[in-house]
């Protein structure tokens, strides 16, 4: 197993999860999946590691990136070039009698029609010849695969980017309906053809559609699609991952190391154990001879640094990419908050600190305010909540996050 520390992993470099693949794998029979969480906890992995799973199991898969399509349009058509290639290598017969249905159907992709931002009617009527809508375009595409006697399972990762950045951001005026359009597509059309059981889609993402679709008022369109998280490994797990790694660069970590660098970490993602050891891996040969164990405080702190000019960011943007600017500036005040100390900050000390940027709004503003972010922020691995005599407090589930959040918080 190679020490990677970034891009998705595979084979021999991809490491347990078995009882998630399991789980997924269960729960493909009946629903479609939404796998969302934070870049880097293994999204793209896990999924590419399911896809070999159900390719074994006589399932047809393909994958496709979607985070560079600028539109619907864009869409389909990746849609389709992967389901070519897919198809391609159903045999002689079946291809023949779905290629000229594909060759017809990317024949009308050239032509939907997707509204110009801004453009009002006359910059629709400009584009006049025969159009069509992307979504029974889209729906023929699917209707087409569905009627074969196959099941499918396409890997949708990086939707969320697509939806938001692309065309929120990108279309001002209809942004929002198109993505209501597009989630109703999926909810509704797809799930009403004939065939579409067979059929099953697993959607990725590292921005909270959840959290996107609830600012829209639009939480309803993706009720049919089933969520499911990636947990953290537990201890043991990343002893064994450390010793599968130790093994393979000759760095064997004693029990003791092993466990204070866990303690360093916190929050046991895989990426950041890949991220410590690659880290030790270079303060040992910056410095021969020096025992691991003297230099696992060094690699904590160097995994808050180090990270900082790329991964960590990513924290600080997501929040900005979901919430409206005011209640971004709130998340990241309560944040703050709670990177002051390892134990985190006590919830009476976060209401007071909202309380104080709303001066206008009642207790119960603040309190309902609270609530929401609180959730938002649990359920995208920020924090979590701690109980103890003295009450509740939440606290960075990373901890060299919680290093670099506060490092960035002080003057
Ligand atoms: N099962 C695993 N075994 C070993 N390492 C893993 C595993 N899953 C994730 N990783 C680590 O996490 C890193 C990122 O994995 P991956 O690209 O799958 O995450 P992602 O959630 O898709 O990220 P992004 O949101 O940036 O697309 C890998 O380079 C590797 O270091
Ligand atoms: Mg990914």
């Amino acid at each position: 197993m190679d020490n990677i520390a970034g891009p998705p992993v595979e084979g021999d470099n991809f490491f347990g999860r078995e009882a998630d693949i399991n789980t997924l794998r269960e729960l493909l029979e009946h629903h479609d999946l939404l796998l969302l969480g934070p870049r880097r906890i293994g999204k793209t992995s896990i999924a590419r590691a399911l896809m070999r799973v159900m390719r074994e199991a006589g399932w047809r898969v393909v994958e496709i990136n979607v985070a560079t399509c600028d539109d619907e349009r864009a869409f389909v058509e990746k849609l389709e070039t992967a389901l070519r290639q897919e198809t391609a290598s159903l045999g002689d017969k079946l291809w023949d009698s779905v290629g000229t249905s594909l060759n017809a159907i990317r024949a009308r992709i050239q032509v939907i029609r997707i509204p110009v931002p801004g453009a009002g009617s006359l910059g629709v009527e400009l584009r006049a010849a025969p159009t069509k809508d992307w979504a029974t375009v889209a729906s023929e595409l699917v209707a087409l695969i569905a009627g074969l006697d196959q099941r499918w399972l396409i890997y949708v990762d990086e939707l969320p980017i697509m939806l938001l950045t692309r065309i929120i951001r990108g279309d001002p005026t209809t942004g929002v309906e198109r993505v209501r359009r597009f989630l109703d597509w999926f909810r509704n059309d797809v799930r009403g053809l004939p065939g579409a059981a067979r059929v099953r889609w697993l959607v990725s993402g590292s921005i909270g559609l959840d959290t996107l679709v609830q600012q829209h008022a639009m939480a309803d369109t993706i009720n049919t699609l089933r969520q499911v998280t990636l947990p953290p490994f537990s201890e043991p797990e990343v002893i064994a991952m450390l010793d599968r790694l130790g093994a393979r660069y000759g760095l064997a970590l004693a029990a003791a190391d092993a466990t204070a660098l866990l303690a360093g970490i916190q929050w046991l993602q895989p990426y950041y154990v890949q991220l410590a050891f690659s880290e030790l891996r270079g303060l040992l040969a910056a410095q021969p001879g020096a025992a691991p164990g003297t230099l696992i405080d060094a690699t904590i702190e160097q995994v808050a640094q180090s990270a900082a000019y790329n991964d960590f960011h990513h924290w600080e943007k997501r929040l900005a990419d979901q919430l409206a600017p005011a209640t971004a500036g709130h998340a990241r005040a309560l944040l703050g908050q709670a990177a002051a100390t390892r134990e985190g900050a006590r919830v009476e000390l976060l209401l007071a600190t909202l309380a104080e940027r709303l001066p206008n709004a009642t207790a119960e503003e603040v309190q309902r305010l609270f609530v929401d972010l609180r959730d938002i922020l649990l359920r995208d691995g920020y924090w979590g909540a701690n109980e103890d005599a003295e009450g509740r407090r939440y606290r960075f589930l990373l901890e060299p996050l919680r290093r670099w959040w506060l490092r960035r918080n002080t003057p």
